[in-house]
């Protein structure tokens, strides 16, 4: 054994994840410490494409994905001795990019006799939030909101999660991405317009707040984007007037306008949850968790709820969360190694 504490905590956790288009590797002890973690990000080879091109993702996660867990073993004083269990996401995701990932796990699960543990992503999104405060958090209302995913869960246990609320067109982050697009703000979007929008004043522009008023829990946010594209470069319209110039002024002023309507709908139906659950705590995680405006209103949520965000480095995607994995191998869920990826989001109960 090189590390001493990896010693006494008998053996660690490697954790690979590799879903859509960041490269990751992270090593976790038992008690669910984070000894290294390793994100390889992919930005700058999607960035001229404005979003994930499937097939480069997948090329760069075979170059990567090695390198990757080396820098994870190194950076934690591990080595190959030292692992006790392989986690790995399997699913939801790009099926290319998942597949690089589970084969490079399955590989070293094999020829180290480990045993394998398949994580669910959204799962490992939502057991980011309990990684820095004292458990147990559960029950609670779990919100993911990423590039890919804008869903809410009555979560039970980790490893226990019925899916409660989804959106019905674009994901929170996707919404972002593409706002931002329509600005000629680079890609990923949710950043650039999350920095503009502290500039700019949120009631400069009056966007929709789409489906806030709606009892069930399901969100939308396909039209928010084409209210941007028309506020930003006039409505096609025949008898619809020019726009102003698009100054950085109107930039910053219609990023902020636009952050405030996705905020308020997220909270809105995050108190609807929480309501129709009758739980007292909230997590949110996922890439959008970094939004300043929406952890400054989940702060204001905090006076009447528990509310845990994961912290900005285990909101973008990332192995450590990965350390779900050993909630998994302590129940003793190991996968076979002819396991394969899931790339779609299972509804297994839905309300
Ligand atoms: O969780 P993540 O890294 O990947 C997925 O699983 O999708 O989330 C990426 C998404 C992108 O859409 C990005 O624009 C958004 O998270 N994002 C943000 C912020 N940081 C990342 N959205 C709003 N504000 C941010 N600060
Ligand atoms: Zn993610």
């Amino acid at each position: 054994m090189s590390n001493s504490e990896a010693e006494s905590q008998d053996g660690v956790l490697l954790s690979i994840e590799s879903s859509c288009d960041e490269t990751a590797a992270a090593v976790i002890d038992r008690n669910r410490r984070v000894l290294s973690s390793v994100v390889a990000t992919q930005t700058e080879l999607h960035q001229d494409f404005g979003g994930v091109v499937p097939e480069i993702a997948s090329r760069a996660h075979v170059e990567r994905i090695l390198p990757v867990m080396d820098k994870a073993l190194r950076d934690a004083d591990a080595g190959l001795d030292d692992i006790a269990a392989i986690a790995v996401t399997s699913e939801p995701g790009l099926v290319g990019s998942l597949l690089v990932g589970l084969t490079a796990a399955k590989t070293l699960s094999w020829s180290l006799d480990v045993p394998l543990v398949t994580v669910n992503h959204i799962e490992a999104h939502l057991y980011a939030c309990q990684m820095v405060v004292e458990r147990p958090v559960y029950p609670c209302v779990g919100l993911v909101v990423s590039g890919g995913h804008t869903h809410l869960y009555d979560c039970r246990s980790p490893t226990d999660l019925e899916l409660i609320g989804w959106t019905i067109d674009d994901a929170a982050g996707e919404a972002f991405d593409k706002a931002a697009r329509v600005l000629d703000l680079e890609y990923p979007g949710g950043p650039i317009i999350d920095r503009r929008a502290a500039r700019g004043n949120a009631k400069a522009h009056k966007f929709p707040r789409p489906m806030i008023h709606d009892k069930r829990l399901r969100f939308s946010f396909s039209g928010l984007k084409t209210a941007i594209l028309y506020e930003a470069k006039g409505n096609p319209g025949p008898r619809s007037a020019p726009p102003p110039p698009l100054t950085e002024k109107r930039i910053d002023d219609l990023c902020a306008s636009f952050q405030a309507a996705v905020v308020d709908v997220l909270i809105a139906k995050c108190k609807l949850a929480l309501k129709q659950t009758g739980y007292r705590t909230l997590c949110v995680g996922g890439g959008v968790a970094c939004n300043s405006g929406l952890r400054k209103a989940l702060d204001k949520l905090a006076q009447s709820h528990k509310v845990l965000c994961a912290p900005p480095e285990y909101c973008t995607d990332n192995a450590a969360m990965g350390a779900i994995g050993w909630e998994l191998f302590e129940q003793g869920s190991f996968s076979p190694l002819d396991v394969d990826v899931t790339p779609g989001l299972i509804r297994v109960k839905e309300r």
